[in-house]
């Protein structure tokens, strides 16, 4: 338990990623890390109450009541480092951070995206849209992605991805369903407890 790397999940939304996370530590395989906080920019995010449900503290952070994005970052930050976490993950947060904040966590940050990165990727591109995008393009296979967070949005060095093929009958919303079951919530447990692992490995401990 003292060894383990101490994770904050960023959350805007429902929470079903974070959901796999209190899952798979549950189940041991987040073994290297402990989700210690979970931050998130929407006071009415369902991920609240599942945090509270694990009694996992949890903080709320609005840009509107900080006065912007910089004092917003300034607040995150020292939230983060306060409470000294190792390890920060993007699980549906929607928000871009900007190079300030990716600078001072670099490679220490990572995000679950809705597609295989480079395709439906970028500004613009979260929750629902990317489905929206990719069913409108016809690609036969899309997936999901977890990658390191840097200045660029979804830019970042690439750690899992995981395919899922497109349905004759899907709709967005069913896709996006599917993207979760079958990518997301497989392989942002995993990557995450990879990450942990390097993290340990690189404080000397093991
Ligand atoms: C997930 O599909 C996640 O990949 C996506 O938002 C959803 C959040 O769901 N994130 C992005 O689009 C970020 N670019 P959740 O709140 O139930 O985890």
């Amino acid at each position: 338990m003292k060894d383990k790397i101490k994770i904050a999940v960023l959350v805007s939304g429902g929470g079903t990623n974070l959901q796999a996370l209190i899952d798979a530590q549950k189940a041991g395989i987040i073994n290297s890390g402990r989700i210690s906080l979970v931050v998130s920019n929407n006071i009415n995010a369902y991920a609240l109450e599942r945090a509270k449900n694990e009694d996992i503290p949890s903080a709320v952070l609005l840009k509107s009541e900080c006065g912007g994005q910089d004092a917003f970052e300034d607040r995150l930050i020292g939230l983060l480092k306060d409470n000294g976490i190792e390890l920060i993950v993007l699980a549906g947060f929607m928000s871009i951070l900007s190079e300030k904040f990716t600078k001072a966590f670099e490679h220490r940050i990572i995000n679950v995206h809705p597609s295989l990165i480079p395709s439906f990727c970028g500004k613009g591109f979260y929750g629902l849209r990317v489905h929206e995008a990719a069913l409108s393009y016809g690609v036969k296979v899309t997936g999901a992605t977890v990658h390191y967070v840097n200045e660029i949005p979804d830019g970042g060095e690439i750690i899992m991805q995981k395919a899922v093929k497109i349905k004759k009958d899907d709709t967005a919303e069913i896709l996006q369903k599917r993207v979760m079951q079958e990518a997301e919530w497989k392989i942002l447990p995993r990557a995450t407890e990879n990450v942990c692992k390097k993290l340990i490995k690189a404080k000397g401990i093991v």
